[in-house]
């Protein structure tokens, strides 16, 4: 099996008498709030989808992945795995302190022992990770949201996230890695995905299918912005599919916590070590993977993985080409593929087909099975 990111998984939950008493002291500390995505980023780092984290990133190691893309120990890391300070006292506080962070409930859920304290500049971080500083960006927007002044740290959980939503879909990477194991494959393919599945995501996953032992289809369910479509709607889109179109004992359907940030090509990186995290050997990259309006090229994704050796991330791209069903060809293609002209290609924009199931049209076949066509209509009129 393919080793983690940095050789070992990690596992930062602590139980037993540990737990026990762990849990009585953080009632004493200081309790921070999570933000949703640093509760996501919590619940990753303590079951090891974020190995080799141990806890959100001290001031050397996240200067070191803004300007350079690798942790203070060389190991590439693309993205800030952050928490802030949220008051003046948070603020205030100083390394050697432990600190309770604690959910919306008031539940604390893990201990930070406090490494570094440190205040950023929004701006800078935004144009290094985001290559903008657009308010329009979503990731912008939420870096001026939260406090420049983060707080940085090794973490314990003492009480897992609660989730009332997929349940028998939530899986760490140590039971994704028994699953493999278990299943004989050797060769396994993540997908990740924030958008309801369409004809060009079945056409990828597919094509990989044809080389590959099995696919995670690993939806991300953290935070997402707020015209993008609900997870829960889009979870039942791919029960459906999975149903009726796929060789369903070679497909593990499993939601991967994390918020989106937006990032485009270095949050392709993350996502794609993270996915090695959970046993996976080939990570899908496709058009504007992880992008938001027009703040990235089409194949930014792809390129920024030339920046590294292939050992140093391990787990491998495979890269795909802007897919479309072309009306001549009579199939899903891509450029490399299909030789005909633009008219022929059936293509439309996410923004498209949120307008047509708002006005109650179904979005042709060769783009959207009525299957999910069907699904997101009405949940479209419901007003999801
Ligand atoms: S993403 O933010 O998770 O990247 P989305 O769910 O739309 O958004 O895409 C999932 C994966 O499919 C990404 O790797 C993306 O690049 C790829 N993809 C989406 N649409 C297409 C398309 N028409 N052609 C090729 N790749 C695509």
């Amino acid at each position: 099996m393919i080793p983690p990111h940095g050789g070992k998984l990690l596992d930062c939950t602590v139980s037993g008498a540990e737990r026990e008493k762990l849990a009585q002291d953080a009632d004493r500390m200081p309790q921070i709030p999570l933000t949703q995505r640093e509760l996501a980023d919590l619940e990753m780092i303590a079951c090891g989808a974020m190995s080799p984290l141990k806890g959100f990133m001290t001031e050397a190691d996240y200067r070191s992945v803004v300007d350079t893309m690798r942790l203070t120990n060389g190991l590439v890391w693309s993205i800030p795995v952050v928490f802030s300070a949220k008051t003046k006292e948070q603020q205030g506080l100083k390394p050697g302190a432990q600190v309770a962070l604690v959910d919306d409930a008031g539940h604390a859920l893990a201990v930070m022992a406090l490494e570094s304290r440190y205040e950023v500049d929004p701006d800078y971080e935004a144009q290094m990770v985001l290559r903008t500083t657009d308010d329009g960006h979503p990731g912008v927007q939420y870096l001026k949201s939260i406090s420049p002044v983060y707080l940085g740290g090794d973490i314990r959980l003492i009480r897992h996230p609660e989730h009332r939503d997929f349940a028998r879909y939530r899986l760490e990477p140590k039971e994704t890695r028994v699953l493999f194991d278990a299943k004989g494959w050797k060769r396994i393919a993540a997908f990740q995905t924030r958008n309801p599945i369409h004809r060009a995501h079945e056409y990828l996953q597919k094509c990989v299918m044809e080389f590959t032992d099995g696919l995670l289809i690993h939806p991300l369910v953290g935070e997402t912005k707020g015209d993008d479509i609900p997870a829960d709607v889009r979870m039942r889109c791919y029960e459906a599919l999975l149903e009726k179109y796929y060789q369903r004992d070679r497909v593990v359907l499993s939601v991967f916590p994390a918020a989106m940030r937006y990032g485009g090509p270095r949050e392709a990186i993350f996502h794609a070590l993270v996915r090695k995290n959970y046993g996976c050997t080939h990570f899908i990259v496709g058009r504007d993977h992880a992008g938001v309006g027009d703040y990235y090229g089409t194949y930014d994704a792809h390129t920024i993985f030339g920046e590294f050796e292939p050992e140093e991330i391990d787990i491998t791209p495979l890269f795909f080409d802007h897919a479309f069903y072309c009306k001549r060809c009579g199939n899903m293609a891509t450029a490399k593929t299909c030789p005909h002209d633009k008219e022929d290609h059936v293509f439309l924009s996410g923004r498209k087909v949120r307008q047509m199931l708002l006005e109650g049209k179904m979005p042709p076949p060769e783009f959207t099975r009525p299957e999910v066509a069907e699904i997101l209509g009405e949940s479209a009129r419901k007003g999801q």
